[in-house]
């Protein structure tokens, strides 16, 4: 039996029971009214998103649907008809509909507009409209912050890359005239949601800081673009990284600072030209993307170029030695001295790499050889960071500085599994990266000196 969840016994007055829920958010209700005069109090509205007028020189924050990602209308009639019986005589104009409205709703869903493409340009249309009135009536001195937590992966086309939720999405945003000056990926979701458990879902929601685009912006060429890309994402790239961004956000994380660049324009025209759409920019960000992982993975040592290359093909399974050795020859690496140097296994005409868990657990890298590889090092982390943060920690304050390079490592192995579908491999990548941050802090903490005797004043 696996304990998924512990429930809560409603009854009764412990953690989890009816009584001490109620007094919660009672609590929280007398504590706001307390804390704030009469001018804090907040109002909530019930309006179209595409046609309100309510935003009137107000700052804005904005956390719109993510395409098909819920249902929200569908979802809400789960409670409201419930609701509806007993609220109804409060709040009569909220409640005179016998389901929740969905016409409205701004969501692509091809149940209700027939087919996907409806759906798409239904949702494409309303959000440009609501964007739209958001641009005309935000307060002149503040930008506009919007919330997008959509995953790129999810959905894919035959471009492969690009994903028509961000893609339709950013279009409304651009056609309604607005210009991107800084995204922030901001960890919203909880680690421990249900969706969460053991999946690679997302961990933060990107926030897109928008303003209007000023009416003189210029047009550019696409060779010029991709000059200003290719100098300004990587950089974009490795701050989002010492940022600690989660492996799993990291691909949409980066569309934004391509996308900044994308909007500075009027338009940017191909060499035929005619203006880029969204698509052909989002195509040319991941492109940009992957070149700066070629890059990075030349400056690697050469067992390491080795391992990842084989990663690409096989993830942990097995491969021909013959295989193994062409590769070993274009990496300048030899397997029998990978083997032996505990990282691949070498058996009957198959070659195989060793997963963190099959390493041997008396590598002492204060003890290692000189050319410890950075494919090494990344692992025996891993390793040890199943048996707790504690014992990663330890390992990581033994290798001081060198340990820093598995965090590269782990983007870059978490984005190979992620465009590989290899979900339970990509997990072990994912849980380094967040947490890092806690194991270098564990790592620098000084060892609680063991109590010795209490000395005796004479
Ligand atoms: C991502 S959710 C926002 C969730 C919210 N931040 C929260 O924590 O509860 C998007 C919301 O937009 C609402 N929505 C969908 N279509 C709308 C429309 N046309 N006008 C206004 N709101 C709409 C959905 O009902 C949903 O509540």
């Amino acid at each position: 039996m696996i304990w998924d969840f512990a429930e809560g016994n409603p009854l009764g007055s412990s953690s989890g029971s009816w009584v001490l829920f109620i007094n919660g958010i009672c609590k929280a209700f007398v504590k706001t009214f307390e804390d704030s005069d009469n001018s804090d109090i907040g109002s909530a509205q019930q309006k179209d998103a595409s046609i309100q007028n309510i935003s009137k020189d107000k700052v804005i924050s904005t956390d719109p649907p993510y395409y098909d990602n819920i249902g929200y209308a569908d979802l809400s009639d789960f409670f409201y008809i419930w609701l509806q019986r007993s609220l109804h005589p409060v709040f009569p104009l909220l409640f005179n509909t016998p389901s929740v409205p969905k016409t409205q709703e701004l969501i692509a869903t091809p149940y209700r507009h027939s087919n996907r493409q409806k759906a798409e340009t239904f949702f494409l249309e309303g959000m440009t409209h609501a964007m739209s009135r958001l641009a005309e009536q935000a307060h002149p001195a503040f930008p506009i912050t919007i919330y997008y937590a959509f995953k790129q992966s999810e959905s894919t086309n035959e471009s492969g890359m690009i994903s028509t939720g961000w893609e339709t999405f950013l279009e409304a945003v651009m056609r309604a005239g607005f210009v991107l000056t800084g995204t922030l990926p901001i960890q919203t979701e909880n680690r421990s949601r249900m969706i969460g458990m053991g999946t690679n879902a997302l961990a933060s929601s990107i926030v897109l800081v928008c303003r209007p685009r000023c009416h003189q912006a210029p047009i550019i060429t696409k060779r010029e673009f991709l000059t200003h890309l290719r100098r300004e994402l990587p950089k974009a790239i490795a701050y989002l990284k010492r940022s600690n961004i989660a492996a799993v956000d990291l691909q949409q994380a980066s569309i934004g600072p391509g996308m900044e660049i994308f909007s500075r324009y009027a338009k940017v025209i191909d060499s035929a030209g005619k203006a880029m759409t969204v698509r052909e920019v989002l195509s040319l960000i991941n492109q940009t993307r992957d070149q700066t992982q070629t890059e990075y993975d030349n400056e690697l040592d050469d067992p390491t170029r080795w391992a990842i290359a084989w990663f690409e093909d096989f993830g942990f399974g097995e491969g021909a030695f013959g295989q193994a050795e062409r590769l070993s020859t274009s990496t300048n690496t030899s397997i029998s001295s990978m083997a032996e140097d505990g990282l691949v296994l070498s058996k009957a005409g198959k070659v195989r790499l060793l997963k963190p868990n099959e390493l041997s657990s008396n590598w002492n890298p204060q003890g290692s050889r000189p050319s410890t590889t950075i494919w090494e090092i990344a692992h025996h982390i891993i390793r040890t960071l199943d048996q707790g943060e504690k014992a990663a920690a330890v390992l990581i304050g033994k290798l001081g500085s060198t340990a820093d390079c598995a965090l590269d490592l782990a983007y870059r192995l978490y984005d190979s599994c992620n465009r590989k579908k290899r979900a339970q491999e990509a997990l072990a990548y994912n849980a380094l990266v967040q947490s890092w941050p806690q194991l270098k802090r564990l790592a620098q903490e000084k060892p609680i000196p063991t109590k010795s005797k209490q000395d005796t004043f004479i």
